[in-house]
């Protein structure tokens, strides 16, 4: 199978499974116990359908949007993701430049392969930087000035992540930074000497966003140490009304699912929300984030960008989300496969589909702009 063959989302994903060891596609691939709600994300999106209008002229399709004060040339933007290095030797260098190229968000995980400075230096798109709240709160407003000194636009902090989700996959195959793969994990690697390689003889493998303050290189710290030991389970809305605060610009928390929380999240300066349940692979069970969009819009819609992102991989599964009043739609595994299968070209493929899918779809439905989309445009079963 090759890049040119890949049409879909699950294209991507076999040529994925081929070209990685199989311990680092279940890492991606995974979610937490039953992955329930993994499956659930993309279930969602089936559960209504759209409601086309003709006759309407629909010869030049504007899908802009604003969101969080940034212009972006499609609804779409990259999810932070960690680790994109160990998926493809360009990692998130792949990710920041296919992103400006297609004028949309890209987002740069603390545990990012590569620095902020880096990724700002490849790409003229706005750039989010998705952090973790320290105990340390020193540390917290140092990540803070350094986000600000890179040119970050846009903070993005992740709240579903206060304790780690149980990922059965990376228990059975050793998954761990750094590697502590098992016999079976080892085996693994060693089926995939192409990845190997390409691993090896690229750039050591660091996390530039940590690696000032946590020892993670020469392997005293763990990333699992790293979440227990360093961040902090005690956080709370006033921590967090300071930092937002602080940071005195576009702040969003990732990972909200009530319309309390919503309020909440209005109530102490946020711009922004997304709604999500991290692909998944935190608290299984956990309602999706399509499920949970028109009763947040409705509560606080007027009052702050709502986004959603988990299980999206179609152009119409983003309609149907801005049809209940998303601002914008988050992408994780739909661009992480095309990375682990292609780097740069295989980003770009994927995001060029998705453009065009989106914009077939409005076409479809009778929409020259995103704002046409709206209630009227879907009806649940
Ligand atoms: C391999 C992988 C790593 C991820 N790493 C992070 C991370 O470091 N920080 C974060 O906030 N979310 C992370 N996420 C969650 C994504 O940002 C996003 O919420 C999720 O992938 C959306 O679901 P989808 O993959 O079904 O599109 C990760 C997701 C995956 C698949």
């Amino acid at each position: 199978m090759r890049l040119t063959s890949c049409y879909n989302f699950h294209d991507f994903r076999r040529l994925a499974k081929q070209r990685l060891p199989a311990p680092i596609f279940n890492y991606i691939d995974g979610a937490a116990d039953d992955e329930v709600t993994y499956r659930r994300n993309t279930e969602a999106f089936e559960t209504c359908d759209l409601l086309p209008s003709v006759l309407r002229g629909v010869s030049e399709v504007d899908m802009s949007v604003t969101v969080m004060g940034q212009k972006l040339a499609m609804p779409v933007y990259c999810s932070p993701t960690a680790l994109q290095r160990l998926f493809h030797h360009q990692g998130e260098r792949a990710v920041a430049a296919a992103a400006g190229k297609f004028g949309t968000m890209f987002g740069v995980s603390s545990l990012g392969t590569v620095s902020l400075e880096d990724a700002r230096a490849i790409s003229k798109s706005p750039q989010v930087y998705q952090f973790y709240f320290h105990k340390d709160r020193g540390l917290n407003r140092e990540m803070m000035a350094r986000a600000k000194t890179a040119g970050v636009e846009v903070m993005m902090l992740t709240v579903d992540s206060i304790t780690g989700g149980n990922r059965e996959r990376d228990k059975r195959t050793g998954f761990a930074i750094p590697f502590k793969l098992n016999l079976a994990g080892m085996t693994q690697f060693a089926v995939k000497p192409g990845w190997a390689i390409n691993y090896f003889t690229h750039e050591k493998f660091r996390l530039p966003q940590l690696d000032s303050h946590v020892d993670m290189g020469s392997g005293t710290m763990s990333i699992s140490r790293y979440f227990t030991e360093m961040l902090d389970p005690a956080m709370n809305w006033d921590d967090v009304r300071e930092m937002v605060a602080h940071w005195g610009g576009q702040f969003c928390l990732k990972g909200i699912m009530t319309v309390e929380d919503a309020r909440r999240a209005v109530d102490i300066g946020c711009t922004g929300i997304v709604l999500s349940n991290h692909g998944g692979r935190q608290l299984d069970g956990s309602r999706s984030g399509f499920d949970q969009l028109a009763e947040i819009v409705d509560a606080v819609g007027d009052k702050i960008d709502v986004m959603m992102d988990g299980g999206v991989q179609r152009g119409t599964h983003v309609l149907k989300a801005l049809s209940l009043g998303a601002k914008a739609v988050g992408l994780g595994r739909y661009y992480l496969f095309p990375l682990a299968a292609a780097g740069q070209p295989g980003v770009e493929r994927a995001l060029e589909q998705m453009r065009v899918e989106i914009e077939r779809g409005m076409k479809l439905m009778g929409c020259t702009t995103v704002s046409q989309l709206s209630r009227d445009s879907l009806r649940f079963r």
